[in-house]
């Protein structure tokens, strides 16, 4: 969808005018841009059809004088003071969608918001016209984003348009990028087609560098190895660069897991909604859409992303229940399950970072856990950290970007819970508290460095969606909140 900024109003195509709930009076600054003739039709349309009351009510009208080749809606945009940006923005493309409207025009000259705000309502605009087609022989009617080009009329072009490409729209292409990485299937995007479309985002500005089973294999990890020894397709860890900080300055790590498909292994999962478990690599697209955002928009941070690749597969040659298996670490795995794979990738990618990198904090996202839905629900991402100064970073970023998260405790009782008669520990523990178990397992390999662990299993792909933003079965977290924490904590 192509996104402008003007200061004049539209020849043809779709105007639309939103007005806040407090009054029913369009302004007079109408006047002059629409002339008296067209402000008086279109108050006279406003007060007759009392859409007041309701936000999201609106009504499509014919052209008033002087705009002859542009219809018309009225929407209320609900109150000022709860006013969000890119809620508005979405819930006009969501109603817009499937109108036979390719041009939308927002009025926003008289809702006064600040650049920032103009950007944001483009943003859940594209959030909400999203979608995976790309697989389908030929459109669906019902299904399709009719509007291609959008325009948003504010008084002052410049610092909207600055604030949308510099900062809102690279963030939102990243974002969209994790949503078409989570919504491909697995025959599509098995790991090595995965480092392919990671590779492809050099054009971005990025560092990419590859490595695969052979070099795995000479660095030790065997956990990671182990996951994907099942599968016909080969296991890769990809590492993407972003050095936009001081050339002194230790980078931060984001770490995802990429499991293209888990089947559970031998430890295999129910069929019933199995499919789901093409998006088990929600947390690596979140990671690959934020690196590919810090690029774009050149962000002032030094910032490595790790994703772990590998599908979960049971055949001859997969791992079994019982196996014990040797991390990059030296810390010996007893299997309990080989459906708890997530953090069998991650071991090894968290102990690669901190080797390789020594950065200054580690934050890992991985659809990791049923347990965490069970507990908090798609509406919270769960949180651990071994540092509470990161908590707190992590609170506030994530007020700032509509991706919420709950802390979770870690304890040394709950670590404990790990233990193993053959082994140092094993990889999946009965009694309770699971995705408190699969954090303390990942801690056991972030040494001392402070680290930040998202589950957010439920929260990257949901089947049941109300929020304009989300129409997709991906929904892309952990972009926004990236990229946010970086701008908040990274950038001078
Ligand atoms: N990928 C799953 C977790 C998951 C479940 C993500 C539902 C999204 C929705 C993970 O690999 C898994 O299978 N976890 C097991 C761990 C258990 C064996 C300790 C689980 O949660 O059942
Ligand atoms: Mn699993
Ligand atoms: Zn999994």
């Amino acid at each position: 969808m192509d996104v402008t900024f003007t200061n004049t109003l539209p020849s043809s195509g779709h105007l639309l005018v939103p007005f806040f709930d407090e009054t029913s009076d369009l302004p007079a600054a109408f006047s002059s841009q629409l002339g008296e003739g067209a402000r008086a039709q279109l108050q006279a349309v406003l007060t007759k059809s009392k859409l007041l009351g309701q936000k999201g009510n609106h009504l499509t009208t014919v052209s008033p004088e002087g705009l002859t080749d542009v219809s018309v809606t009225l929407w209320n945009a609900g109150s000022k003071s709860d006013f969000d940006a890119e809620v508005f923005g979405a819930e006009v493309m969501a109603a817009f969608r499937t109108r036979e409207e390719s041009e939308l025009a927002f009025h926003l000259i008289n809702a006064a918001l600040p650049a920032e705000d103009v950007a944001r309502v483009a943003v859940g605009a594209r959030l909400a016209a999203y979608r995976f087609d790309k697989h389908r022989s030929k459109p669906q009617p019902k299904n399709e984003t009719r509007v291609t080009s959008l325009t948003l009329i504010v008084n002052e072009t410049e610092p909207a348009l600055a604030s949308y490409q510099n900062y809102y729209g690279p963030v939102c292409d990243g974002h969209l990028q994790a949503r078409d990485l989570i919504n491909e299937p697995a025959n599509v995007l098995f790991p090595k087609a995965y480092a392919e479309r990671i590779k492809a985002l050099e054009e971005c500005g990025l560092e990419v560098e590859v490595l695969d089973e052979k070099k795995m294999a000479a660095l030790k990890m065997n956990a990671l190895l182990g996951v994907g020894q099942g599968s016909a397709r080969e296991s890769q860890l990809v590492i993407m660069k972003w050095m936009g900080g001081g050339k002194e300055e230790a980078p931060v790590c984001f770490v995802g897991k990429g499991i293209t498909f888990d089947s559970g292994g031998i430890s295999l999962k129910p069929s019933n909604g199995m499919w789901n478990m093409k998006g088990d690599m929600g947390g690596s697209a979140a990671v690959v859409g934020a690196m590919q955002a810090l690029a774009l928009r050149k962000a002032k941070a030094n910032v490595i992303g790790i994703v772990a690749l590998a599908e979960n597969m049971p055949d001859g040659n997969a791992q079994n229940p019982g196996d014990v298996i040797t991390s990059m670490s030296g810390q010996t795995i007893e299997l309990q399950s080989t459906d708890a794979e997530g953090r069998l990738v991650l071991a090894d990618a968290l102990w690669y970072a901190k080797e390789t990198f020594q950065p200054k904090a580690m934050v890992d996202l991985a659809t990791l856990t049923g347990a965490k839905l069970v507990a908090l629900g798609s509406e919270h991402a769960a949180l651990f950290t071994n540092q509470d100064e990161l908590a707190q970073e992590f609170a506030s970023s994530s007020s700032k970007c509509a991706e919420r998260t709950w802390r979770l405790p870690l304890l040394p009782e709950y670590d404990r819970m790990l233990d193993s008669e053959t082994a140092d520990m094993k990889n999946s523990v009965a009694g309770g508290a699971g995705s408190i178990t699969a954090a303390q397992f990942l801690q056991r390999f972030v040494g001392e460095i402070p680290w930040v662990h998202l589950d957010i299993a439920g929260s990257a792909t949901k089947l049941d969606r109300k929020d304009p933003r989300e129409p997709s079965f991906a929904v892309g977290f952990g972009v926004r909140l990236l990229n946010q924490w970086v701008a908040d904590y990274y950038e001078s």
